[in-house]
This record gives C-alpha cells, structure tokens and sequence, in this order.
C-alpha cells in the first residue's frame, strides 16, 4: 500500500524531481520492489542466486534471443562472464516450472578519456506469451520490473541503452532514461557503440549512419545524465 502511494507521488511530480527520486537509493529501492509486487509468481535472479540457478538457463537465453529481429543472439560464453560479473538479471515463472520469462544485462562497452567505464543495457527481453500486451487483464510489467532492478542495482555506473524498438524507448521513458544525441556521448562511447554492419546503417563509416537520432536512439540513465552535465535532450518518438 506504501509502495502503490510512492508510485501515485513520484507520478505527480515535476519530471526531474521524479527522475532524482526514481534514482535516488531509497526511491528505487522501493520501487524495484513494486515491480516484483505486481508480477507474482515471477522471480527475479542476478548474482549468486543466478550463478547457483539451473544453468539451463543459458540455453532458454541463446533461444529467446535467437527469435528476436531486435536482438544478438546470446551464448553462454557470452552470457556467463556478465553473470558471474552481477550484470544479468532474468526473470523465471515459479508457476511454470521455473521457465525463464525475461531478461536484462549490462555488457561493459568501453572507457571515456577519464578512464571511466561506461555500459550498454542490452539483452532486454520479455518472452512473447508474458509481455505486457499480450497478457490482456492479466498483464504483468516484468520487462519494467527488469529494468527497475538493473538500474536501481547500478544506479552508480554510466549506462547508455541503444534501440530501435519503441516498446523498449517507452520503457526507458516511465524509468528516467534520457534521449540525448549521439554526438553528446564522449567520442570513444560513441565510437563503441555505433558498430551496426552496412544493413543496417546504410553507410560504410558509422560516423555517417543514416537512422543514427532518428529511427535509432542513444538514451542515458538519469544519474548518467547528471554527470554528463545534462546534455539537451531530445524529443521521444510517440
Ligand atoms: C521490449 C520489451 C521487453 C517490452 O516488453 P513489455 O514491457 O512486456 O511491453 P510490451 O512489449 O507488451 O509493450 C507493448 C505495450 O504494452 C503497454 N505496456 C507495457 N508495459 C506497460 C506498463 N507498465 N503500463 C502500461 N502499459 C504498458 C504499452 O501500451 C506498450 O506499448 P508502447 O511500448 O508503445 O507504449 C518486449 O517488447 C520485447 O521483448 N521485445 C523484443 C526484444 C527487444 O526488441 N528488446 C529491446 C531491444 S533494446
């Protein structure tokens, strides 16, 4: 009841004070754990309670994300360091022997001029049948309970998530993430993760990507965005 009043609070609040609570220790403390009340039945599992978890696991992660257009496919080899890293969670439902029903990781991507590491959210996966919409009235927000604990978890590193899926931009959207432009990140972040092949790109040098700001989005966690010097941000796509 706490919890459903915070969330009501926090959703009338000015944007920037919201985002500065959401962030804050205790703010997305309690909200990780809203996110796990309105998903019952559905666990999440990072650090050693991943690592002592079936490792079957890692097969249903390669499975998923193989379906996935938006998506690199996931092995174990790439997915086991991140593990044992703290940088995976996944969400399994305890009402469907323990299947893995979704996932987030933070891949270490590279190091500023600061020596600085910055991250990438990436893998963020919910399995079709459990997603939002196709739940109907028995709709559960995992893929937002995922990305509260992941950002609440990590609240202190730089994160940048890159996407062209819209649901994946509304979802960073209700959890502060903040567009900014490409050309805000420092130039070795921006460098590491504009490495889409020509297909994708259209252009044979990134630096000349035709749907970079535009189909395709570079958003920062808020505390990201603070420390960036809070950069203009631009409009979200509807
Ligand atoms: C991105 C993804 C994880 C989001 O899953 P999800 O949170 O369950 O949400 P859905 O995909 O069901 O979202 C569809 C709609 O449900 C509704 N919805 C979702 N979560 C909601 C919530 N918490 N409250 C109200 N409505 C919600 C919205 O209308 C949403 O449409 P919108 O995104 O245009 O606003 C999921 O779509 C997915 O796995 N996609 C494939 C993998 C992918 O592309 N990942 C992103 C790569 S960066």
């Amino acid at each position: 009841m706490l919890l459903q009043a915070l969330e009501a609070v926090t959703g009338t609040m000015p944007a920037d004070l919201r985002y500065a609570v959401m962030s804050s220790h205790f703010g997305g403390q309690a909200l990780s754990k809203l996110g796990q009340l309105q998903t019952p039945g559905i666990v999440y599992l990072s650090g050693r309670a991943l690592l002592n978890f079936d490792p079957r696991w890692y097969n249903e992660i390669e499975a998923i994300t193989r379906a996935e257009e938006h998506l690199l496919t996931k092995t174990r080899a790439d997915l086991e360091p991140a593990a044992k890293n703290n940088q995976v969670t996944i969400a399994i439902d305890t009402t469907q022997q323990n299947r893995v029903v979704g996932c987030i990781v933070l891949w270490e991507l590279e190091r500023d001029r600061q020596g600085v590491l910055w991250y990438e959210l990436g893998t963020f996966v919910v399995a079709p049948d459990h997603r939002y919409k196709a739940r109907g009235p028995k709709a559960m927000p995992i893929g937002d309970a995922l990305y509260r604990l992941l950002l609440h978890q990590h609240r202190n590193k730089n994160i940048i998530g890159t996407t062209t899926n819209i649901h994946a931009i509304h979802t960073g959207l209700r959890h502060g993430m903040q567009m900014v432009s490409y050309h805000d990140l420092p130039p070795d972040i921006h460098t590491a993760t504009c490495i889409c092949p020509f297909s994708k790109t259209g252009a044979e040098d990134n630096a000349h990507c035709t749907i970079k700001n535009l189909k395709c989005r570079v958003r920062v966690s808020y505390p990201t965005w603070v420390r960036m010097g809070q950069p203009t941000r631009l409009s979200f796509p509807s």
